[in-house]
């Protein structure tokens, strides 16, 4: 049985900074080439911040985009949770930055650190507290600036990532046939060491070594981390079609996280759905980790990809490891 949620999307809203890097831009910087980047990754191009822009710049814009969009006044919010592995700083959290830059004057809200799969903890959460009947207007925000934790020396991973923020409002729903049907989440740690960034927290404070030892960027093994999210995110998107009663047939449109065109096409052609049912815009963005899936949510709704009542599915893997999926009916 499925774990249905009172709550729904009301508008979806982006902000990228309008820098574009190309895979030609990174060739003059790392040993790299434009047909290995497009052919391993489907990247073609990214976003990046210019220097002094952090993620709560990021958030806020998203933010102030879906409040426009859906004529909320920023005083109605009464929680924001935003998802992000780049915070500003360790502490305060940016949700807090994000609460004071809009004038949000009766939330309260926390970060959420789940990697990639951040933007659909952070809707699970917020959309609890808003089925719940505690909370009536909450902001998701997923938000990532890469490009501050990328070491440009390491091909493997600088030509992955861009910078990127989305945010959704979440609303009460008064029938099923406009809420969250589902959701499924797991982490499973042991596949902790083959993502993550070491340096910087309790356990290597920053230092001179933390700095010289290059332990403030990703470090990734990525085809280990490859491997399960092919595996984990077929088996969550097949696993709750099918504990819901649902087919592929009904799947009107497939969110899912925007990591490599690979795992995407994996993971699709074991779901057994033609690409139109599929949002891919990694060729413009890369990964923007908890960026992702909100970003894809406004290019299908710019796209008119999505239409009241459509069965979409959001799927996600990432550092921890995280694996999340949800299953809603698109509200608007
Ligand atoms: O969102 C969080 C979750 N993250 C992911 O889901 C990422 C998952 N992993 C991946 O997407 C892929 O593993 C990568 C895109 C990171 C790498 O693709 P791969 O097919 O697994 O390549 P590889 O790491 O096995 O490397 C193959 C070759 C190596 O050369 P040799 O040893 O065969 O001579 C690499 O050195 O490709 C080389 N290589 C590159 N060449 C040109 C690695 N990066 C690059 C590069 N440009 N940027």
């Amino acid at each position: 049985m499925g774990r249905p949620i009172a709550a729904k999307i009301t508008g979806v809203a982006s902000y990228l900074p309008p820098r574009v890097m190309t895979n030609a831009d990174l060739e003059k910087i790392v040993d790299t080439n434009d047909e290995w980047i497009r052919t391993r990754t489907g990247i073609r191009e990214r976003r990046i911040v210019d220097k002094g822009v952090a993620t709560s710049h990021l958030a806020t814009e998203a933010a102030k985009r879906v409040l426009a969009q859906t004529n909320t006044s920023a005083e109605e919010i009464d929680l924001i949770v935003v998802a992000t592995v780049t915070p500003d700083m360790m502490f305060p959290a940016t949700a807090c930055l994000v609460q004071d830059r809009i004038g949000a004057t009766h939330a309260w809200g926390f970060d959420v650190s789940a990697a990639c799969c951040g933007f659909v903890y952070a809707l699970t959460v917020a959309a609890q507290f808003v089925g719940a009947g505690s909370h009536r207007k909450a902001l998701a925000i997923g938000a990532d600036v890469m490009t501050s934790i990328l070491d440009y020396e390491d091909r493997a991973t600088c030509v992955l990532f861009g910078d990127g923020a989305g945010a959704a409002l979440v609303e009460p729903a008064t029938s099923p046939a406009e809420g969250i049907i589902d959701f499924h989440h797991d982490i499973d740690g042991s596949g902790g060491k083959y993502l993550y960034m070491p340096g910087g927290g309790s356990l290597h404070p920053s230092s001179h070594e933390t700095v010289d030892k290059r332990m403030h960027y990703v470090h990734q093994e990525g085809s280990q981390v490859f491997k399960y999210a092919v595996r984990r995110m077929a088996q969550l998107a097949c696993g709750m079609l099918e504990r819901n009663g649902f087919s592929n047939n009904d799947l009107a449109l497939v969110v899912p996280h925007q990591a490599n065109l690979r795992i995407i096409r994996a993971m699709q052609e074991r779901l057994g759905v033609e690409d139109s049912k599929v949002m891919v815009n990694i060729d413009r963005y890369g990964n923007t980790t908890g960026g992702t899936i909100p970003l894809g949510l406004v290019d299908a709704v710019e796209q008119g990809r999505l239409h009241k009542g459509d069965l979409v599915m959001l799927v996600s893997v990432g550092a921890g490891y995280t694996s999340g999926g949800i299953l809603l009916r698109w509200a608007y």
